[in-house]
């Protein structure tokens, strides 16, 4: 695998971000993939809801504050979702935020915003485009996916899917030139089938597409959902999911980002009442840093332009852990294998400072025996959200472990903390 030019060094380092799906779709309120899910056409949708997108309360100030109490680092907006419409002045369509109520492009101050407050600029780009009237319909995904052959065929005579490829790759041109520097593309997503049928790197010009991203931006880091098997891969993204390990590539450990939602969609939903906790936001976070990845966390603004209550309250929540925990993420990943994780619990290791973190999902009655390397090794230990030293101790309560001579035991307070998830900070000894 040739090496990538991506600037990666940041993302390991920052570890946690938001992902915004934003679009006409947020008016629908009943997922990002509601016109394929209820075969709206392209035209009744534009005809119905492009008129009605009017976002008066949008202030991404907010948002960034938001983001930014919650600990977060770096975002990805969706500047073009399957659906078609652009939040961005795009000078190759009129399907786009200046033509709505809004009358302006959405992008520009989004991104001033957060940068202002120090955040990488992610840009997530739909490689899938469902009203493009050019762009080859297919029985995969669309408004046409549940229509017969024949008429797709029909739609597909007066398409010319070249001119899709040009216009997908002149608004990449687009974002990477008027926006300053981009972090990080997130494009989304390539489908093919084991026959081989779907929509891949052809359907894309994916080569041509990165050799073009290289030209304009070498640094930006690019998502691995162009189906470029044979292309160095700057990060995987795997989806409503925590890999069981740090995910490889031959035999290499890839950097890598698992983006999740609070509830299970990514556009704004009403109706959705399967809203996660924030202590299970937090354990997923601390999950995927104790397996050296990052998480993505998404919000759906609603179609006025703000987080709905149950985000604010999610982020807020995080927030308030982040306040005394982030030392045991940022600039943190997988601890050295010696250290073996004990049940029910995650490490997390800062290599620059040398401490190893314990988050104990589960409290457990006092005494922890810490397996593998732990013993001699560490110097002093202490509850990350107050700094209060946690003991160790020898002696009798040992046999109860079994054969723990190798072992340290931590003794920790009868009461768990008030956090959502304790952490005991572990100072390694010097070498
Ligand atoms: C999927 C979905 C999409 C969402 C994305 C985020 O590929 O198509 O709606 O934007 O995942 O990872």
């Amino acid at each position: 695998m040739a090496a990538s030019q991506a600037d990666t060094s940041w993302f390991v380092q920052d570890r946690f971000g938001l992902f915004l799906h934003w679009g006409l779709y947020s008016l629908l309120a009943r997922h990002e993939w509601v016109m394929n899910n209820e075969s709206i056409l392209p035209d009744d949708y534009r005809k119905k809801y492009l008129k009605r997108f009017d976002p008066d309360l949008y202030n991404p100030t907010v948002w960034a504050d938001a983001a930014a109490n919650a600990g977060m680092k770096y975002f990805v907006i969706t500047t073009k979702h399957h659906e078609g419409f652009c939040l961005w002045d795009s000078k190759l369509t009129d399907f786009k935020a200046t033509n709505t109520p809004a009358s302006r492009d959405l992008i520009r101050p989004m991104i001033d915003a957060f940068r202002a407050k120090g955040f990488r600029t992610g840009l997530y780009h739909s490689l899938l485009d469902w009203s493009h009237p050019q762009y080859e319909v297919d029985e995969f995904n669309g408004p046409y996916a549940k229509k017969s052959q024949s008429e797709r065929d029909a739609l597909n005579v007066t398409r010319d899917h070249k001119k899709y490829i040009d216009y997908l790759h002149g608004q990449v041109r687009e974002l990477l030139t008027d926006y300053g520097q981009i972090d990080l593309l997130w494009f989304d997503f390539s489908f093919k089938n084991k026959e081989g049928k779907g929509k891949g790197r052809e359907h894309w010009g994916s080569e041509e597409l990165v050799k073009m991203i290289r030209q304009l931006q070498p640094r930006v880091m690019v998502t691995d959902r162009l189906d470029l098997a044979d292309q160095p891969v700057d990060f995987k993204t795997p989806e409503q999911a925590t890999p069981r390990d740090w995910p490889t590539i031959d035999g290499q450990r890839v950097v890598w980002e698992s983006c999740q939602t609070l509830s299970g969609s990514w556009g704004y939903h009403r109706d959705e009442s399967s809203w996660r906790s924030t202590t299970q936001l937090v354990q997923t976070l601390i999950d995927c840093v104790s397996k050296g990845g990052n998480f993505l966390l998404n919000v759906g603004p609603t179609a006025r332009g703000e987080f709905d209550a149950r985000a604010l309250d999610r982020l807020q929540g995080i927030g308030k852990w982040m306040h005394h925990h982030s030392r045991s993420i940022y600039g943190c990943t997988q601890a050295p294998p010696e250290f073996i994780t004990p049940q029910d619990c995650r490490l997390t290791y800062n290599p620059v400072i040398r401490r190893l973190y314990l988050h104990l999902f589960a409290w457990p009655y006092k005494l922890v025996p810490l397996d593998g390397a732990f013993k001699g090794r560490v110097e002093y230990a202490q509850l990350l959200n107050d700094a209060s030293e946690v003991g160790q101790i020898d002696g009798w309560h040992s046999q109860h472990f079994g054969s723990v001579e190798n072992s340290m035991v931590l003794n920790l307070p009868q009461t768990k903390p008030d956090v959502a998830v304790p952490v005991v900070e572990l100072f390694l000894k010097d070498e």
